[in-house]
């Protein structure tokens, strides 16, 4: 995905964008993503609660996770991330107007780690804030990046989802530690109508079920105490079993909007990246959605649910796989904390 190569004009299946801003596209101009180098197995957590690889393998599909140092934080991840996507774009850090952290693991309540991260990138024209979406923030960020590039507020937006979950895991806790993972991905948004067309991008919200996966501790409601402590409050709490259900419903509900939007069916998706969090959500999903197995792209094996980080990475490792071709349509599906949920179809 070199900006130098030559790439024929794509003609943008939803109407929407190709009209109603007089000819302005968004474009993913260049992508990147980082995981840090520890490598948590599941042969690990064994030794640590009870639990073991067959059953995490079986329920979740995960082997191994990724562990960040305990001096490299989420604004370092995103950095990291950034810089590559970056580079693959053709992007100084002074090119860059808007920068987006989706994270439910910032460096510090406040600042915004994207104000930490514009520092690191050396993006010193740009604004940047925080969104909180959970795992379904990229998808959001990516939406409202495109708004801004649409409205001609901005020529370059960069988009970052990422997490250092482990700090928020309860390590003694197996119905949650098993799952989750660090890491973060990027995106670098333009109006570049020759390269990789965003179509649409759309999201969902049901705050009335904000329980079912939370960190009780920390905010307004519940603020740092000894006692919030020592009643682990400080830790992601989580439903198993009901948010299951409901990311199943709300992930399928994202994509058959996303794909009306753009009046296509599923047979015309060439591949599905969606929120790595389990692969029994993704496969029941994809059954849905009545797609092939061979349409889905997966790689939860390595690094568990990075939350915002998850499809980021994933959509980079799929391109870098070799396995998108220019023009295939791609179908983007999230879900997480809040509940949130969100899809994109992207024209590769
Ligand atoms: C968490 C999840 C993997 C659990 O799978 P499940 O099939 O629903 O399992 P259950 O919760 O019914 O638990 C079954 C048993 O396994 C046990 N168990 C839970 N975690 C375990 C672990 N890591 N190792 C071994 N046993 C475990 C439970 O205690 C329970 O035991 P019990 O029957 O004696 O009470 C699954 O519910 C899930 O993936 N939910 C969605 C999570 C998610 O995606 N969250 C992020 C959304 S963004």
């Amino acid at each position: 995905m070199s900006p130098t190569t030559a790439v024929k004009p794509i003609k943008f299946k939803n109407p929407r964008a190709q009209h109603d801003f007089k000819g302005r596209s968004c474009s993913i101009v260049g992508l990147g993503s980082y995981v840090p180098e520890r490598i948590l197995t599941n042969a690990d957590l064994e030794k640590t609660v009870d639990t073991s690889d067959e059953w995490i393998t079986t329920r979740t599909g995960i082997r191994e996770r990724r562990i960040a140092a305990e001096n490299e934080f989420t604004s370092d991840i995103a950095s990291k991330a950034a810089l590559r996507a970056m580079s693959q774009a053709g992007v100084t850090g002074n090119q860059i107007d808007l920068i987006i952290v989706a994270t439910i693991t910032p460096d510090m309540l406040f600042p915004s780690t994207a104000c930490l991260v514009q520092q690191k990138i050396g993006a010193r024209r740009a604004a940047a804030f925080d969104l909180e979406a959970a795992c379904s923030g990229f998808i959001y960020g990516l939406e409202i990046g495109q708004q801004f590039i649409m409205s001609r507020t901005y020529d370059t937006v960069l988009v970052i989802g990422a997490e250092k979950l482990s700090t928020i895991i309860d390590w003694s806790d197996r119905n949650t530690c098993v799952l989750f993972g660090d890491g973060g991905g990027a995106a670098v948004l333009q109006n570049r109508p020759n390269s990789h067309g965003l179509l649409t991008a759309c999201m969902g919200a049901d705050g009335g079920k904000a329980e079912l996966l939370c960190m009780p501790g920390g905010g307004s409601r519940c603020p740092a105490t000894t006692q919030s402590v020592a009643n682990r409050l400080h830790y992601l709490r989580m439903d198993g079993k009901e948010t299951f259900k409901h990311a199943v419903k709300a992930m399928l509900t994202a994509a058959q909007e996303a794909m009306r939007r753009c009046e296509i069916d599923i047979t015309k998706i060439k591949c599905i990246i969606p929120h790595q969090a389990n692969r029994r959500i993704i496969d029941a999903v994809g059954e849905r959605l009545g797609a092939r197995p061979e349409q889905l792209f997966v790689n939860l094996e390595k690094y568990g649910n990075t939350s915002a980080g998850s499809v980021a990475i994933a959509l980079d490792e799929a391109v870098q796989s070799g396995r998108i071709q220019q023009g295939d349509l791609l179908l983007l599906i999230v879900f997480g904390a809040g509940l949130t949920w969100g899809a994109a179809v992207i024209e590769w």
